[in-house]
């Protein structure tokens, strides 16, 4: 099972702005649905209210303790969610938010990260965490034109 974090960034690591992105680049969110299409995914109740509406060709796995959700399986812990999502077959994306990422990054869990860095000032309320390249190679970069990827492999 490859457990990759999926995010997209301003070049400050800005990742939100009130309930939504502080950008309008449709071409990089149309590439993360490509990408989730048909994987699990797990993400954090806030991310869920925001973007659960376009996760609908997913297995979604949402974490809160409030259980405040519908359409997703809820449960509890970061490691519940790894585990429910074991053994399908399917990549797992932990797609946020600032919170889901933090502890995705503190544990041993993530093997790759797939990172949009969108050109421009942009200022928002939520981080991307920071982390250390050092335990990461970079596997892929693509040149698009409002944003670069970068796909980062965990150095085991
Ligand atoms: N740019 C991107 O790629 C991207 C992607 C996703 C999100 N975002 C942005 O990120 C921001 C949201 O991030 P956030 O940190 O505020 O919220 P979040 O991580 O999406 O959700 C936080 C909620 O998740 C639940 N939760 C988190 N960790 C948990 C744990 N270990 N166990 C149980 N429940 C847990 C809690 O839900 P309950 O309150 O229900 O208990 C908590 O209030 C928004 O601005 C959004 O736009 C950006």
């Amino acid at each position: 099972m490859t457990r990759i974090i999926i995010a997209a960034m301003g070049a400050n690591g800005v990742i939100g702005r009130g309930e939504g992105m502080p950008w309008h680049v449709p071409e990089e969110y149309e590439q993360y649905i490509r990408w989730v299409s048909g994987q699990t995914v797990i993400m954090g109740r806030r991310s869920w209210d925001i973007f659960g509406r376009d996760l609908t060709t997913t297995e979604n796995i949402v974490v809160s303790h409030s259980g405040r959700v519908t359409g997703a399986l809820v449960v509890p812990s970061l490691e519940l969610a790894l585990a429910r999502a074991a053994g399908t077959g399917r990549t797992v994306f932990i797609a946020g938010g600032a919170s889901v990422y933090t502890q995705a990054l503190a544990s041993d869990w993530v093997d790759e990260m797939y990172l949009s860095i969108i050109h421009g000032d942009h200022t928002g309320d939520s981080y991307f965490p920071e982390w250390d390249q050092a335990g990461w190679d970079v596997k892929r970069r693509e040149a698009h034109a409002r944003y670069e990827l970068t796909i980062w492999q965990r150095r085991r």
